[in-house]
């Protein structure tokens, strides 16, 4: 029987100066896509995997991330009081009990790779996963649960994969496919960020990964990669090299880079439209816009 996966990494550390002036002083993570912060569909996600502990590793300046997973009593006893029992049960479902979070700092911003090294401790010799809360995720099935699905065929490790076209590769880490299966690819090799026209495929990593802890081993070594930073990808393909398999899934869903401002806006959209309370009215000023620009071809 397989050690079942029940620990989640977020890496939260980054200083997200893309949103400056907003990132001064508010973490990334608690922008918000609608009304949601970013990082509450990445725990969402992980739930639906069947996550129970989850590890954040942050930094300085990220106090509103434990302020935000926070009961909040008073709020709570207001809403109470003026029956608005809709807005509480949103509330309550964002609460995480005391035990089943952990937060970690990573004190220099040494890369990935490292974020995920500073849990080590919390994860001991246990599988686990990796969520970029950047990297949003919108499907029928939730990404995380989909690669759990091909992770009880497959064991090893298990990132997500998704084509990008080529003049993109060079932004991600990329796979170097041995046996391609369809859902799923398994691995000869991995390249973080390859340079212009150097990319094995044009299958990217994708901010999911489940991992041994043998990944937290080849971490130990601290080895700089690509930008001079310690590399996540680096630590999975020496743990391939070791003798470790490494599959990509393909997974169902639309991926949205919330790293980037487009991405984050388009985002916006597409979880707003989703909303039936707002998907008539934002819908009339898409269109709108959508027929002046043709009026004024
Ligand atoms: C990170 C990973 C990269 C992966 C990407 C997905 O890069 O290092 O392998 O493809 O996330 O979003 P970053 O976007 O942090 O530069």
């Amino acid at each position: 029987m397989r050690n079942k996966l029940t620990k989640a990494i977020f890496p939260v550390a980054g200083l997200g100066t893309r949103f400056l002036p907003a990132t001064k002083s508010v973490p990334k993570e608690i922008m918000t896509l609608v009304d949601r912060p970013l990082v509450q569909y990445a725990i969402d996600e992980a739930r639906a995997a069947g996550i129970k502990e989850f590890i954040f590793v942050t930094s300085r300046g990220k106090g509103a991330l434990e302020d935000y997973f926070d009961h909040a009593p008073q709020l709570e006893q207001e809403l109470r009081k003026k029956g608005k029992d809709d807005l509480l049960e949103i509330l309550k479902s964002t609460n995480m009990d005391s035990g089943e979070i952990a937060y970690t700092r990573q004190n220099k911003a040494l890369g990935l790779g490292h974020a995920v090294w500073c849990a080590r401790r919390l994860i001991g010799n246990e599988p686990f996963a990796v969520i970029l809360p950047d990297d949003v995720i919108c499907g029928d099935k939730p990404c995380l649960a989909q690669m759990v699905e091909a992770y009880n065929e497959t064991g090893g490790n298990v990132v997500a994969a998704m084509e990008v076209p080529a003049d993109k590769a060079s932004a991600y880490g990329v796979l170097d496919i041995k046996e391609d299966r369809g859902k799923i690819v398994s691995t000869k090799g991995m390249v973080e960020k390859p340079a212009f026209g150097e990319a094995p495929s044009n299958l990217a990593v994708i901010g999911r990964y489940i991992l041994t802890p043998t990944v937290l081993k080849m971490l130990n070594q601290k080895k700089t990669g690509a930008g001079g930073e310690i590399q996540l990808t680096d630590a999975i393909d020496a743990a391939r090299d070791k003798g470790e398999e490494v599959y990509g899934v393909r997974f169902e869903g639309q991926r949205f880079d919330c790293g980037s401002k487009a991405g984050f806006l388009q985002a916006t959209v597409a979880f707003a439209l989703e909303r039936e309370e707002l998907r008539d009215e934002l819908w009339g000023y898409i269109s709108g816009l959508v027929n002046t620009a043709k009026a004024a071809e």
